[in-house]
């Protein structure tokens, strides 16, 4: 599962994260992205749209990597797997769902911001965590600390992460992918302005030498 979740991480370092309204917006919002250069995506299951707009872009946009994100619960885990989802993601690690999530085979990233989630991820044998949410629990010095105690942890830090200071994120060595809402903004989607997304993603890889 681990050795799943480092190849699919070498689709991509940056990782929108995406919430959408309205499913029939999944599979050209998908697209556009794509053709930016963002495989990894991230759908969120905030919405009652979400699960059926990833089985949409799933079935109809090959080239994505859809990830589930916002999975709090054994039954959204379970959710991503039948979706075909290719990993999930959770802002937060309870011990219920690391539980599961380590019985299972889908590649899975748990959210920690302490040092404490974090032991009780590693004790379930996750190597590769959610910095959740990045900027606001402490920013590029947390993470560096936690790099001290935790060398051989991988980090994808998301929430609040900007554009601006993507580069200074992906330059730490413990992360791995970075990811935000930011490359997938509610103006953009609803008024599905996909050609606004395919060059934010383009100009966004730019930034970080990609
Ligand atoms: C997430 O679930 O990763 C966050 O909602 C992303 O945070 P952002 O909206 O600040 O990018």
């Amino acid at each position: 599962r681990s050795r799943e979740l480092d190849r699919l991480l070498t689709f991509g370092k940056l990782v929108p994260v995406i919430t959408i309204e309205r499913a029939e917006h999944a599979v050209p919002l998908a697209r556009a992205l794509v053709s930016g250069g963002l495989r990894l995506l991230e759908i969120t299951l905030r919405t009652a749209a979400g699960a059926d707009s990833a089985s949409r872009i799933i079935a109809e946009v090959p080239e994505a990597i859809v990830g589930i994100g916002t999975v709090l619960t054994r039954d959204d885990l379970k959710r991503a797997v039948d979706l075909g989802a290719k990993y999930a993601l959770s802002p937060g690690a309870t011990p219920t769902l690391l539980e599961a999530a380590a019985r299972g085979e889908l590649p899975f990233i748990p959210g920690i911001a302490t040092s404490s989630e974090l032991m009780v991820g590693l004790s379930f044998g996750f190597d590769t965590f959610k910095f959740f949410p990045a900027v606001p629990a402490g920013g590029i010095p947390a993470l560096k600390a936690l790099g001290g105690p935790f060398p051989q942890v991988k980090f994808c830090p998301t929430g609040g992460i900007s554009e601006d200071n993507a580069r200074d994120w992906l330059a730490l060595p413990n992360v791995v992918a970075i990811g935000g809402s930011w490359l997938a903004p509610e103006g953009d989607l609803n008024a599905g302005n996909w050609s606004a997304l395919t060059e934010r993603a383009k100009r966004a890889l730019a930034r970080i030498g990609q």
